[in-house]
C-alpha cells in the first residue's frame, strides 16, 4: 500500500500522531502537509512520549525518512527545540528534509497574533500560523529558499521591525542564517523526493494536522485554523497528484475541541468532567484543558462525504469504560426542525441541539484488550453502531496511549 493519508475527522487531537506512528512501520517516508507548530502529536513508545509540533511522527523510526513539504509554516526555532526534546530522551536523530518553498514563522507573527485579536477571539494556539499564512497569501512572505540571500533576509526584518516591532532584527538575521548553515542541505525540492518516493514504490504516509473541522473552508469558519485540513491538503500541501490507497480517518470515540467555536455535544457537566479525567484532554501543545462531549455523528459523516475515508480509526476507546450509559448524537434539532447535515455557519451550529441515541455502557477496563474477541458486547455494539451510521469501516480501535494498544478489527 504505496500511499496512505491520515486525517482528523473531528477538531482535532482525534490521536493522528499515534496512528501515523503505526501506520509508518512500514513506511519510508512519512509527510506534513499543513498547519506548523500548533500541531501537538504524541506518540509514546519505549523511549517516553513524544510531542511533536513540526517532526513527522513516522520520524521517530530511523528507518523512515520525515518531510515538511510546502503547505507547512516552518518555525526554525520551534523544530531545533523539538528536535532537543527528542534527544534528550535518548532518540536518534530524525531524517528530515524540508521543502525550500516552506514559508517561515517569525517573531512578528507571534505579535501579530495577539495585537490583531485573533488569539483571544479565537482561542489560537499562539504560535504564530495565522499570521504566516496571511503573510503568505499576501505575497509578503519569507520562505525557507530566501534564506540563501541573507541581503535581502536582512532588509526584510529590519522592515518588519520597523512596522511591527517586538524582536531585534539582527539577532534574528544571525540566527537564522546560523540555521541556514546547519540545514541547506536538508533543504530543497520536497515535491520531487516525494514524488520519487512515490515512483519506486515505497511507502508513504501523508500525517494531516488538525482535523477536518478546523479545516479553512469546510471547518467551523471563522473558528479554525488557517490551512486545509482535509485529504485535499494532501495536493494542496505537497504540490503533487497523489494517488492514495488508504485514507484513514482518526476520530476518537467522543468529541474534544480546544480553543473557541460552537461544539454542540459540549457537556459542562459530570459527563464532560469525566472524559477530560480520564481521557486526559489538556492540549499537547498549549496543555489547554480541552472541551469534551459525546461522539457526534452528524460531524463524522460530514467528515467522511469530504474525505472519503477507505476506513476508520477509533481512538480511546478505553476512555468510555465505566459509564452507565454512552450517548450518540445522530442528528441535530434547529430551531424545531431535525437537520441531518452539518450546517455551514457557525450561528447555526451554536443553535443545534443534538439528538442522541442511547446505549447501555460497559464496566470492562479496555487497555489490555488485544483482539476484537476480548471487547465487551456492549463495546462492540457501540463499534457497530458507529460503522453503521456513518458508513465506513472502522479498521483500527486504540484502548491506551502505547503504541500497542491497538486491536485490528
Ligand atoms: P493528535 O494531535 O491527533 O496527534 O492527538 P494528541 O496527541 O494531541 O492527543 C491524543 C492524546 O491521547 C495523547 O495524549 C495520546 O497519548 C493519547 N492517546 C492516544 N490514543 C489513546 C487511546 O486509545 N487511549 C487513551 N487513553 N489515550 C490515547
Ligand atoms: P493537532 O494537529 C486541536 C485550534 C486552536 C484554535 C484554532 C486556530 O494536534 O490535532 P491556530 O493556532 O491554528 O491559528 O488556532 O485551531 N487548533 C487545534 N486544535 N488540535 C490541533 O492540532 C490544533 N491546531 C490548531 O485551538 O481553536
Ligand atoms: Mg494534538
Amino acid at each position: 500500500m504505496p500511499a496512505t493519508a491520515v486525517v482528523g475527522a473531528q477538531w482535532g487531537d482525534e490521536a493522528k500522531g499515534k496512528i501515523v506512528h503505526l501506520l509508518a512501520r512500514e513506511a519510508q517516508v512519512c509527510v506534513r502537509f499543513n498547519g506548523g507548530p500548533n500541531a501537538g502529536h504524541t506518540v509514546s513508545d519505549a523511549f517516553g512520549t513524544a510531542r511533536l509540533h513540526l517532526v513527522p511522527s513516522g520520524a521517530l523510526y530511523p528507518h523512515c525518512r520525515g518531510v515538511i513539504a510546502h503547505g507547512v509554516v516552518v518555525d526554525p526555532w520551534a523544530l531545533e527545540g523539538e528536535l532537543g526534546e527528542l534527544k534528550a530522551q535518548g532518540r536518534s536523530q530524525p531524517r528530515l528534509f524540508l521543502s525550500e518553498r516552506c514559508h517561515l514563522i517569525l517573531p512578528h507573527h507571534r505579535v501579530l497574533e495577539e495585537e490583531e485579536g485573533t488569539a483571544a477571539r479565537l482561542g489560537t494556539t499562539r504560535r504564530g500560523v495565522g499570521p504566516a499564512y496571511t503573510e503568505r497569501t499576501a505575497r509578503q512572505g519569507l520562505r525557507l529558499a530566501d534564506l540563501r540571500h541573507p541581503g535581502h533576509v536582512r532588509e526584510r526584518l529590519e522592515e518588519l521591525a520597523r512596522r511591527v516591532g517586538g524582536f531585534d532584527p539582527h539577532a534574528v538575521a544571525r540566527e537564522l542564517s546560523r540555521f541556514w548553515e546547519g540545514w541547506s542541505s536538508s533543504i530543497g525540492d520536497a515535491q520531487g523526493l516525494i514524488g520519487d518516493a512515490l515512483d519506486r514504490g515505497e511507502h508513504v504516509v501523508f500525517e494531516g494536522a488538525q482535523g477536518t473541522l478546523l479545516d479553512l473552508d469546510f471547518g467551523t469558519y471563522p473558528y479554525v485554523t488557517s490551512s486545509t485540513t482535509t485529504v485535499h491538503g494532501v495536493g494542496w500541501g505537497t504540490g503533487l497528484r497523489v494517488e492514495l490507497d488508504r485514507v484513514v480517518g482518526v476520530t476518537k470515540a467522543y468529541t474534544t475541541r480546544v480553543g473557541e467555536g460552537p461544539f454542540p455535544t459540549e457537556d459542562h457537566g459530570a459527563v464532560g468532567e469525566w472524559l477530560r479525567r480520564k481521557g486526559n484532554e489538556y492540549g499537547a501543545t498549549t496543555g489547554r484543558p480541552r472541551r469534551c462531549g459525546w461522539l457526534d455523528l452528524v460531524a463524522l459523516r460530514y467528515a467522511h462525504r469530504l474525505n472519503r475515508f477507505s476506513e476508520l480509526a477509533l481512538t480511546k476507546l478505553d476512555v468510555l469504560s465505566g459509564l452507565e450509559e454512552v450517548k450518540i448524537c445522530t442528528s441535530y434539532r434547529v430551531g424545531g426542525r431535525r437537520v441531518e447535515e452539518f450546517p455551514a455557519t457557525v450561528e447555526e451550529l451554536a443553535q443545534a441541539e443534538p439528538i442522541y441515541q442511547t446505549l447501555r455502557g460497559w464496566k470492562e477496563e479496555l487497555a489490555r484488550a488485544r483482539s476484537p474477541e476480548e471487547l465487551p458486547e456492549r463495546t462492540r455494539a457501540f463499534l457497530t453502531w458507529v460503522e453503521n451510521a456513518v458508513g465506513v469501516k472502522i479498521q483500527w480501535v486504540s484502548v491506551g496511549p502505547g503504541t500497542d494498544d491497538v486491536i485490528v478489527l
